[in-house]
C-alpha cells in the first residue's frame, strides 16, 4: 500500500455512498435526527461519516480491516513496528504508556514537569515516580527537558526502574539530546517512553529536533492533532518493539479507550498521516521559513525578544523547534498574560499560552504572511505602548515553583483519608490533590507531595495576574484536600 492511500477515510467514503438503511447508533441517523441549526452548521458530510464501529467499518479495539491498515502505514510514515490510533488525545495515549510498563509499585523515571496525564498514570497504575528535576531556564521563567547526566544518574541509583520517561521536544520546542537518553536506558535494558505531544512534524524535516522513532524509543506519545493537520483528540502511539510488547499496549489502550470511538477523529488521523508522509517536508519547511522572519522582525522590536538558536548549546538545550515563537514580554514589565489579553482586545489574536513572563505562538502550514504581518504590527504597538514601563526599569523577578518532596506515592496519597484545610493554613501538610496552570498543565502540587510556603506564593502570584490554576477540588482556592494528620493524645 502506498503513502498517498488512506484506507480509512476511503473506506467510509465507500459506506457513505452505499446510503445503508442505518439501525444502529448515532441516533442522529446522518444528521436527519439532531437539532437542525447544528446540522446546517457542520454540514451533511460529516454527520454522514459520524458512524460506528459497524463490521465493514472495522473496530479500533481489535482492528483487522480498515483501522487495522491505516495504522500499519502510519507506522511506515513514523518508522515505527506499530502505530495505534487515540481517539482520547495524547493524554489517552500517555496514559496507555506509562501503564504498560509500569505496575503497582514499579518505579518510573519522569521528570517533575510532566503533564497531568502522566501523574494520572502514575496514580492508576500504582507505580513509584522517581522525579529527575528538569533544567530551568531562570531567564525565561520556563522548564526545558532533562540532560543524558541526569538520566544516567536516576537509571544508577534505580537500575530497577520499569521505564523512562522523556518529554521532547517540550511544549516550548526545546529538545535535549534524546539519542544519547535513548542509548543510556537501552544499556541498563529500560524502555524510553517519549512524550512528543509537540512533536508530531519533527519526523518529517531534518532541521527539525530528531523524533522519537528516529532516536530509537520504544514507545512515543504523539499529538497529531496539535501540529499534524488531524482534528482535536486524535492523537498516535508509536510503538518500537522489543523492549515493550505491542499487543500489551494495545490491551491497555482498549482499556483505557471508549467503546464508541469517533470515526470523524479517526479518519483525519488517516489524511493526515498521508498529508505528513507525502507532503511533510514541504510543509515544514513552509512553516520553519515563515516562523525565522516573524522571529527576526520581532527581534527587531524595542524590549520584546523571541528566543531563537542561541538558547542552544547546554545538554538540556540540544536543539529547538523554530516554528514555535516564545516571546519573552517581561522587560516591558507586563505578565504574558497582560499580553495575551492585549491582543485579544486590540487586534482579535489569540496565542497558545501565556505565563508570567512569555506568549508562546505557534506557526504551522496553516499559517500565512497575512497572519504574520498582523502579529509583527500588534507587537510593535504593544512594545510602543508599554515601553514607558521598560524605559523607567521595571523588570519583574523571575519566580518558578519549587519541587516539593514527595512523602507518600500519588496513588497512596489520592486514596488516603483527607480533610480540607485553609489554603493559608497548607503549608507544611501533604496534598492529595493537584494543582496546576493549564496550559501548560504541569503540576505545582501533585498528591503526595509537602506543600511549601513558595509554592504556596507561586500559585498565589499565577492567581493575582489572572492565570488559570485548575485541578483542586476547591476551584477558588480558598481551601485544600490534604492528607488527614492523626492527632496524638
Ligand atoms: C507536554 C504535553 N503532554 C501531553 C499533552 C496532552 O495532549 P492531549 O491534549 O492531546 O491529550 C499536552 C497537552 O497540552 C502537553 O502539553
Amino acid at each position: 500500500m502506498s503513502q498517498y492511500e488512506t484506507p480509512l477515510f476511503t473506506g467510509l467514503l465507500e459506506h457513505m455512498k452505499k446510503n445503508p438503511i442505518q439501525f444502529h447508533i448515532p441516533g442522529h441517523k446522518k444528521g436527519a435526527g439532531m437539532d437542525p441549526q447544528f446540522r446546517h452548521f457542520i454540514g451533511e458530510n460529516a454527520l454522514a461519516i459520524d458512524l460506528i464501529n459497524i463490521g465493514p467499518l472495522d473496530d479500533l479495539h481489535q482492528p483487522k480491516g480498515i483501522i487495522k491498515h491505516a495504522q500499519e502505514l502510519a507506522a511506515e510514515a513514523f518508522g515505527a513496528d506499530y502505530t495505534f490510533f487515540s481517539v482520547q488525545g495524547t493524554s489517552g495515549a500517555i496514559m496507555t504508556m506509562v501503564m504498560s510498563v509500569a505496575g503497582p509499585g514499579d518505579k518510573i523515571i519522569v521528570p517533575r514537569n510532566v503533564h497531568k496525564s502522566v501523574m494520572s498514570a502514575i496514580v492508576f497504575s500504582g507505580a513509584t515516580p522517581i522525579f529527575i528535576h528538569p533544567e530551568v531556564d531562570k531567564d525565561l521563567g520556563i522548564s526545558h527537558g532533562v540532560t543524558p547526566e541526569s538520566v544516567e544518574n536516576a537509571l544508577r541509583q534505580h537500575p530497577d526502574a520499569k521505564g523512562v520517561l522523556v518529554i521532547n521536544p517540550t511544549y516550548f520546542g526545546i529538545a535535549g539530546d534524546l539519542k544519547k537518553i535513548v542509548d543510556i536506558a537501552h544499556a541498563y535494558h529500560v524502555p524510553v517512553l517519549v512524550d512528543e505531544a509537540h512533536g508530531v512534524h519533527i519526523h518529517f524535516h531534518e532541521r527539525l529536533p530528531m523524533s522519537a522513532m528516529q532516536a530509537g524509543a520504544d514507545m512515543a506519545a504523539t499529538s497529531v492533532h496539535k501540529l499534524g493537520g488531524s482534528m482535536t483528540q486524535s492523537s498516535i502511539l508509536n510503538v518500537r518493539e522489543g523492549l515493550v510488547s505491542a499487543k500489551r499496549v494495545q490491551a491497555i489502550l482498549s482499556m483505557l479507550t471508549t467503546t464508541s470511538t469517533s470515526y470523524l477523529l479517526l479518519a483525519s488521523l488517516d489524511v493526515a498521516r498521508k498529508r505528513l508522509a507525502t507532503e511533510g517536508r514541504e510543509l515544514a519547511e513552509k512553516a520553519i521559513q515563515l516562523a525565522e522572519m516573524i522571529r527576526e522582525q520581532i527581534n527587531q522590536i524595542p524590549h520584546l525578544y523571541c528566543v531563537g538558536k542561541e538558547i542552544l548549546g547546554t545538554t538540556a538545550t540540544y536543539d529547538y523547534d523554530p516554528t514555535k515563537l516564545i516571546i519573552s514580554v517581561k522587560e516591558l514589565g507586563l505578565t504574558g498574560y497582560d499580553v495575551e489579553n492585549w491582543l485579544r482586545q486590540m487586534y482579535n489574536i489569540e496565542v497558545e499560552l501565556s505565563d508570567l513572563y512569555n506568549i508562546l505562538c505557534i506557526i504551522t502550514p496553516g499559517d500565512t504572511e497575512k497572519e504574520a504581518d498582523i502579529l509583527i504590527t500588534a507587537l510593535r504597538h504593544l512594545s510602543e505602548e508599554f515601553r514607558h514601563q521598560a524605559d523607567k526599569g521595571i523588570k519583574p523577578k523571575v519566580l518558578l515553583p519549587d519541587i516539593p518532596s514527595l512523602a507518600f506515592t500519588p496513588r497512596d496519597a489520592f486514596y488516603s483519608d483527607t480533610e480540607v484545610v485553609p489554603f493559608e493554613k497548607s503549608a507544611g501538610r501533604i496534598i492529595a490533590e493537584f494543582v496546576m496552570v493549564y496550559p501548560p498543565g504541569i503540576p505545582i502540587f501533585i498528591p503526595g507531595e509537602i506543600i511549601t510556603e513558595e509554592n504556596l506564593a507561586y500559585i498565589k502570584k499565577n492567581l493575582e495576574v489572572g492565570l488559570p490554576v485548575q485541578g483542586p477540588e476547591d476551584d477558588t482556592l480558598q481551601t485544600l484536600r490534604v492528607i488527614k494528620e492523626v492527632q496524638s493524645l
